[in-house]
C-alpha cells in the first residue's frame, strides 16, 4: 500500500467524522470523542510513512472478504469505501490474541489493519486508526481493553454487544465502547468492514473476559497472526 493510498484513507475517515460532528446529531458522549479523535490525528506526522508496515500481510482474512465482498451500503461512508476496498489485499492485516480452542479458526476469519498507532506506518502514542475485518458468521469474543474505542460501520450489519446488551448496528452506524467495557461482535451471513480508533491508554493490550490476551512478537511486512501492538486487539 502506498503512503498516499493510506493518507487518502485516512483523510476519507476524517472528513467523514468532522461532518457528522457538524451535523450534531451525535449523542454528546460520541461527539466528545470525535472532537478527541480529530485533535489527536492533527498531532500526527503524516510526512512520514514507516513503509515496512505498509506491506502486504498476505493474512486469510483476505480471503473471507473475498468470498463475500464487502458491499457499501449507506451513502455516507461511500468515500470510506472507495477509498480502502482497493487496497484491502495491501493492508497490514494481523490478529493477535491467543488461540482459542473453541474457536481454533478464528485467527484467519478476522483481523486488524493498522495506519496510526504505536506500531504502524503513521506513528503515534495518542491514537490509533485502522480497520477492522470480520468474516462471516463469525463470534468476536467478549473482550475489553482500557483504551476508548470508537467504531464506525463501513460494510455490514452485524450483533454488537456492549454491557450486556445487544443491538445490530448497519453500516454508518457510530459505536462507543468506554474504557474497559465488556464488548463483542457477532456477524451473520456478511462480513463486517469497520474503521476503529482508539484514543487513552492505547500501549496496553485487549484481553479476552474469559482469559487469553495478546501474544507479542510483530514481525512487519510478515504473514502475521500472533504478534502485537497495542493495537492489535481493537
Ligand atoms: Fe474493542
Amino acid at each position: 500500500m502506498s503512503p498516499l493510498a493510506a493518507i487518502d484513507a485516512i483523510d476519507a475517515l476524517r472528513v467523514h467524522f468532522a461532518a457528522r460532528l457538524a451535523a450534531g446529531r451525535e449523542t454528546s458522549a460520541i461527539a466528545a470523542e470525535l472532537h478527541n479523535i480529530l485533535a489527536r490525528l492533527a498531532h500526527v506526522d503524516f510526512s512520514r510513512a514507516d513503509e515496512k508496515h505498509l506491506r502486504p500481510s498476505g493474512h486469510p482474512v483476505i480471503r473471507q472478504l473475498q468470498q463475500t465482498p464487502p458491499q457499501s451500503a449507506e451513502a455516507a461512508t461511500e468515500p470510506i469505501f472507495r477509498a480502502f476496498l482497493p487496497q484491502l489485499d495491501a493492508l497490514p492485516w494481523r490478529y493477535s490474541y491467543t488461540p482459542r480452542p473453541d474457536a481454533p479458526d478464528i485467527g484467519e476469519r478476522m483481523a486488524w489493519a493498522e495506519l496510526v498507532g504505536p506500531i504502524a506506518p503513521f506513528h503515534s502514542h495518542d491514537i490509533c486508526l485502522g480497520l477492522t475485518a470480520i468474516g462471516p458468521r463469525l463470534l468476536y469474543p467478549r473482550h475489553y481493553h482500557p483504551a476508548v474505542e470508537t467504531y464506525l460501520v463501513i460494510s455490514g450489519t452485524a450483533a454488537w454487544t456492549a454491557a450486556n446488551a445487544t443491538r445490530r448496528h448497519p453500516p454508518g452506524a457510530l459505536i462507543l465502547h468506554p474504557a474497559n467495557i465488556v464488548h463483542a461482535m457477532e456477524t451473520g451471513d456478511e462480513p463486517l468492514l469497520a474503521a476503529y480508533a482508539w484514543t487513552g491508554d492505547v500501549e496496553t493490550l485487549s484481553a479476552y473476559e474469559d482469559g487469553g490476551s495478546a501474544a507479542v512478537s510483530y514481525a512487519p511486512g510478515k504473514p502475521n497472526r500472533t504478534g502485537p501492538s497495542a493495537m492489535d486487539l481493537a
